[in-house]
């Protein structure tokens, strides 16, 4: 996983997207301590979060499947992915995730929604409506504060100008995101301030029992 990171960060100008190795540390503690045996990540950039989640569930050996759209990031995922050996059990579907997501079946343990970010609650109503989510999994959504820009646009005085106008967007949809998942009856959902801002997602127990049944 270092080397990816660092390869990653020493490739691309916008190294910032990839989960930081701290955040990468967690999703491995989450991920082992769910004993997760699928998991689905929907934005894949190198491939660093993906391995991380291979790395955790090594003792599940997990099936993982990631979306990418972008050539570019599905040309250096899959680079990742076959330098380190990891096409046993990581699938990466090529395409817009909202048309990739209509071609899973089953349910995942752990959801990591990592993409567009005017896309999250499109992505968390189109699972939750089509129970790809476990009844004990959780959706992990990253990038709730949009660097500050969800909570006010004075949040952040110190983010360059040259990428301002996109998480001022950003901030927007994900606003949206927020009050969508206060308002959604099937989940509990917590919004954890660390990072940049990372939202967890479950079913209500009520909801789970009924799934059960
Ligand atoms: C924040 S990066 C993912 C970082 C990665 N999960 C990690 O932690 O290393 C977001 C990725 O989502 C991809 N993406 C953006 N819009 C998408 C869409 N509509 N469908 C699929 N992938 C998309 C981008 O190309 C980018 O590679």
């Amino acid at each position: 996983m270092n080397e990816v990171w660092e390869w990653t960060c020493g490739k691309f100008e916008d190294a910032d997207k990839m989960s930081s190795p701290l955040q990468g540390a967690t999703m491995k503690f989450l991920a082992e301590w769910q004993q997760a045996k699928r998991v689905l990540e929907i934005g894949c950039f190198t491939g660093y979060s993906a391995l991380a989640w291979y790395e955790a569930t090594e003792s599940t050996k997990a099936e993982i499947i990631t979306l990418e759209l972008d050539p570019k990031m599905i040309a250096a995922s899959r680079r990742t992915f076959d330098k380190y050996k990891v096409n046993d059990r990581i699938t990466l579907i090529e395409g817009p995730a909202q048309a990739s997501l209509a071609k899973l079946s089953g349910t995942f343990d752990i959801i990591f929604v990592d993409a567009n970010k005017e896309g999250y609650e499109g992505y968390v109503k189109y699972i939750l409506d089509k129970q790809l989510l476990s009844p004990h999994g959780f959706i992990m959504c990253d990038n709730i504060f949009a660097r500050g820009m969800t909570i006010s646009t004075d949040a952040n005085p110190t983010l360059p100008e040259k990428v301002r106008p996109y998480w001022t967007e950003c901030g927007k949809a994900l606003k949206r995101f927020n009050t969508f998942c206060k308002n959604d009856t099937r989940i509990d959902t917590i919004l954890l301030p660390v990072y940049d801002g990372v939202t967890l997602i479950k079913w209500k127990p009520s909801t789970f029992l009924e799934l059960a049944n």
